[in-house]
C-alpha cells in the first residue's frame, strides 16, 4: 500500500535525518544516525550512562577509541558490539562529525565538598601535561562536564586494571595515566576517585 510505505519512509526520515539536520548541515547522517540515539543529536548525550562524545577528543584518538572497541582492546558494555559494523573510514567520518560539535554540559547534582577535594587532586595528579585547563582541554580527553555515572564506570575500569592505556598510546607518552592513578589511589584511596568525579561533574561552563 502506497500510503503505508510513505508513512514508513517519512517516519524513518524523521527519526534519522531531522535531528542531524538541526545539528549540522553536512553530517554523515546515515553513519551517525545510530550513534545519536545514545549519544545525543550532536554528541551531547542526555543520559548519565551514555557519555557525551561531542568535541571530547582529537579525531585520531576518536578513531583509535572506536578501533579499540571493535578489536576488544577496551572493555565496554555496548560499544564493542556497535563498533564491529564499521570500517576505519567510517570511524574517520564519525570522528570528524562529533569532533566538530560543541559539548553541551548539563547541570548535575554534585557534592561541593567532594568537588573541592577533587579539584586539588586533579591539579596534583591529572592536570599537568594531560587533562589540562581543569579537564576542559581535549588533547587527552575532556573530563570537565562529562556525565558522572559514566566517569565513575570508566575510572573503576582503570582502577581494577580492566581498562588500560593501549600500547600505541603508551608509545606516545600516555602510559603515565596508570602510574599517576596508582599514586593517587595509594594516597587518597577510592574517595579520591569519587572526589574527581564530583569535581568534573561540577563543571558546566561552555567553551
Ligand atoms: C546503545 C547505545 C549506544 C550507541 C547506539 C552508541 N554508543 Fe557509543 N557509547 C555507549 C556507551 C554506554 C559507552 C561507554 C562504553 C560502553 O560501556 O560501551 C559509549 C562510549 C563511546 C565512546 C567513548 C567515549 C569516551 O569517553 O572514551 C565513543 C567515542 C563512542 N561511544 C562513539 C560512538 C559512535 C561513533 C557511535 C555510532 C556508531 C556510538 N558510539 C553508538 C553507548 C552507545
Amino acid at each position: 500500500m502506497r500510503s503505508k510505505t510513505f508513512k514508513f519512509v517519512a517516519l524513518t526520515a524523521g527519526l534519522v535525518v531531522s535531528p542531524l539536520a538541526l545539528a549540522s548541515g553536512d553530517a554523515p547522517s546515515l553513519l551517525v544516525g545510530t550513534c545519536i540515539s545514545c549519544h545525543g543529536p550532536a554528541g551531547s548525550s542526555v543520559g548519565p550512562a551514555n557519555p557525551s562524545i561531542a568535541g571530547i577528543m582529537e579525531n585520531d584518538d576518536f578513531v583509535e577509541s572506536m578501533q579499540d572497541y571493535r578489536d576488544d582492546k577496551v572493555p565496554s558494555t555496548i560499544m564493542g558490539r556497535i563498533a564491529r559494523g564499521y570500517s576505519d573510514d567510517d570511524f574517520k567520518a564519525m570522528a570528524e562529525y562529533f569532533g566538530g560539535q560543541e559539548l553541551v554540559r548539563a547541570e548535575q547534582a554534585f557534592d561541593a565538598k567532594l568537588a573541592k577535594k577533587g579539584k586539588k587532586i586533579h591539579n596534583k595528579y591529572c592536570e599537568k601535561k594531560c587533562h589540562e585547563d581543569n579537564g576542559y582541554d581535549n588533547k587527552k580527553g575532556v573530563l570537565a562536564g562529562q556525565w558522572m555515572p559514566y566517569l565513575e564506570y570508566a575510572l573503576a575500569d582503570f582502577h581494577d586494571g580492566s581498562r588500560k592505556t593501549s600500547k600505541e598510546r603508551e608509545k606516545a607518552g600516555d602510559g603515565k595515566m596508570e602510574k599517576k592513578m596508582k599514586k593517587m589511589l595509594d594516597k587518597k584511596g577510592v574517595e579520591g576517585l569519587e572526589s574527581l568525579v564530583h569535581f568534573y561533574g561540577s563543571q558546566t561552563k561552555s567553551k
